[in-house]
């Protein structure tokens, strides 16, 4: 029988399939059912910056109304004083969770400014979160903020979170940086102990009639994975975080190319979507058939058997091979 456990940032793990954040986890029903069929692991929806600002702001308000500026600033945030129920309402989140199911809980903390709540982490770790995903979901569109001031916020976020814990924290990224590893290599600087790649952008479409925009959010295809394997292949063996895909993983074959690529666990949330929430013991059980077939012992065996430093053919992942793919696709006539 093949070995399928993981270490995850320093989290023992009895397989590589993770429940990535998605409000699927919020309910006991789920994590109950999701963890019978075998995942080995839950993150918790994001709890948002603006949630815990709009908690002080309220707070503030209380203290001095009749500013009418606040109660202004409160009309152009969404409606966050609900979701999740609120920061009170997340810390009983992870408590309720704890007990529900006795595989690791990673709390989600979206944020991308410095700040006071930073320190919330560390009542997600009291609450018995055993990680906490910092998820760096921003949209920049100040044409005067440069990379590179992005960039430091974010490397100074994550030394802030991590200073004020002692769980290990995962950073949550895009694939939107100049040179991914370089950023990479400063975030394991900063103390992540994993880098989860990646987040998708949910961008909206245009009502050509109504001349409104219109946010759509669309489930995730396996043609995303690539992009990820790619990144993980390449960074694989050259920076000390833990490596986690999301985005594009549907199948056992799928979870196969993540490890192969270097990842240490491959999350799923559309799949879940789509299939239910016991589409985990599906999973497991064409992987353990996939890998008894091919005569693997243990995951590990695989990882990172098609990363760059491993792989037959490095230059797949480089520029030359981009070339030779341009130039041999034959154009028909039509
Ligand atoms: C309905 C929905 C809600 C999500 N909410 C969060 C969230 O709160 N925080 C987060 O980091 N990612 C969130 N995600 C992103 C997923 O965690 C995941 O990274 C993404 O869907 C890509 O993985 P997939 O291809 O398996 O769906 C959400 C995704 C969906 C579909």
């Amino acid at each position: 029988m093949i070995d399928l456990s993981t270490q995850y940032m320093g989290l023992a793990l009895k397989n590589p399939l993770v429940a990535s954040a998605s409000p699927l986890n919020e309910s006991m029903d789920n994590l109950r059912r999701m963890e019978d069929s075998g995942i080995a692991a839950f993150v918790l929806p994001s709890l948002f910056e603006e949630q815990l600002t709009l908690e002080s702001v309220l707070i503030d308000q209380d203290l001095s109304r009749g500013a009418d500026e606040f109660a202004e600033a409160i009309t152009y945030l969404p409606n966050l004083e609900s979701y999740n129920t609120g920061p009170e309402g997340y810390l009983e989140l992870i408590r309720r969770a704890k007990q529900a199911v006795a595989i690791p809980v990673i709390a989600s903390l979206n944020g991308t400014t410095l700040g006071g709540w930073v320190r919330y982490a560390r009542e997600m770790e009291k609450a018995g979160a055993d990680a906490v995903e910092l998820n760096l979901y921003s949209m920049e569109t100040d044409p005067h903020k440069s990379s590179e001031a992005v960039e430091d916020r974010y490397c100074e976020l994550v030394r802030q979170v991590k200073a004020s814990l002692q769980i290990p924290v995962a950073v949550k990224l895009s694939p939107f940086f100049s040179s991914m590893t370089y950023m990479a290599k400063r975030l394991d600087d900063a103390g992540a102990d994993a880098l989860v790649l990646f987040n998708r952008f949910y961008q909206a479409d245009f009502d050509i009639e109504s001349l409104e925009p219109e946010p759509r959010l669309v489930l995730s295809d396996p043609c995303e994975l690539p992009l990820r394997l790619h990144w993980v292949a390449i960074l694989y063996g050259a920076i000390r975080p833990s490596l986690a895909i999301t985005g594009g993983v549907h199948s056992a074959k799928d979870v196969v190319k993540c490890m192969m690529a270097g990842a240490q666990v491959a999350m799923m949330t559309s799949a879940l979507i789509q299939n239910g929430v016991r589409y985990p013991r599906r999973i497991l059980d064409d992987l353990t058939d996939w890998t008894t077939e091919h005569e693997y012992e243990s995951i590990q065996q695989m990882r990172g058997s098609m990363s760059y430093r491993a792989a037959p053919n490095p230059g797949a992942f480089e520029r030359s091979n981009y070339m030779k793919m341009l130039s041999s696709y034959a154009l028909r006539a039509r």
